[in-house]
């Protein structure tokens, strides 16, 4: 029933802040308090933005919640550091505006860290190491990037897919169709709209692990650069990028980064 799930989700929340709070309370005692913290010890809420139809890293479950690796690793920094993160799906596009005007504080959505980006917004340290994957019918011809060159291809608008099938084809190429979610891109595959999509590996692999009977297949090419995924912030907020570095450095020493994303990072 949804009032209960609501009260349940309430009552959560309302214990993960006591906890919290009281993380935060310790740590103002043992290293005095920083200023994104009130005297009282209470807890900074910070809000952060993603684009929920990017599993595994954030999508819905059954019960309407955000869950995913993105998700486990804010929740593992805000133990860390005593603040609490309030999770918004406010889409990818959204997400550079709106850290951009200050309605969020953060993003985590699986965001590969670009020297582009780097001109407007601030990243923490990398998490997660990536690549580019090409997703294609199982019996298509398609077998590298380079057979991409006059075909359609699909990607997530101003992703680093997008940007990996303008260097094939040009930026103003119309054989480009760029859709909102990574999801539409790949059915549109399926759909036979575009011969192929361009997206990120876990992400792909996902997709064709959950629809098995899709009838895709996923291709490597080393020509993909490897990629980083970071925390992201707006330009010179420090206050909240050294917080999250600060988390973020703890969940690597003590093991917890690499149990969440089963990756290891030097
Ligand atoms: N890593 C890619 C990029 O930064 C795609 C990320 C898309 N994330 C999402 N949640 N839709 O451009």
């Amino acid at each position: 029933m949804l009032k209960k799930n609501l009260f349940n989700l309430l009552m959560t929340f309302a214990a993960a802040s006591l906890i919290l709070a009281a993380c935060g309370a310790e740590e103002n005692g043992a290293s005095g308090s920083s200023d994104s913290k009130s005297t009282e010890g209470e807890t900074t809420k910070l809000v952060v933005g993603t684009d929920a139809a990017y599993a595994p890293f954030e999508s819905f479950d059954n019960s309407g919640n955000i869950v995913g690796i993105d998700i486990d690793i804010v929740k593992a920094i805000g133990e860390e550091i005593g603040v609490e993160f309030e999770i918004n799906n406010v889409g990818w596009e959204p997400l550079f505006q709106q850290i951009t005007n200050g309605e969020i504080d953060l993003g985590i959505s699986a965001i590969t860290i670009t020297d582009e980006r780097k001109e407007t917004y601030d990243f923490t340290e990398p998490y997660y190491e990536a690549t580019q994957l090409i997703v294609t019918k199982e019996d298509s011809d398609i077998t590298k990037l380079d057979d991409l060159k006059d075909k359609k291809i699909g990607v997530q608008i101003n992703t680093t897919g997008h940007y990996a099938a303008q260097d094939l084809q040009g930026k103003t190429s119309t054989n480009i169709l760029p859709y909102e979610t990574t999801p539409i891109a790949i059915q549109e595959v399926i759909n036979g709209t575009v011969d192929a999509a361009i997206g990120d590996n876990a992400v792909i692999l996902e997709y064709i692990k959950n629809n098995p009977d899709s009838k895709l297949k996923a291709i490597e090419d080393d020509s993909f650069e490897k990629e980083y995924y970071g925390l992201m912030v707006k330009k010179g907020n420090t206050e909240v990028l050294e917080q999250l570095n600060e988390g973020l450095q703890k969940i690597k020493e003590n093991g917890k980064l690499a149990e969440i994303t089963g990756q290891e990072l030097d």
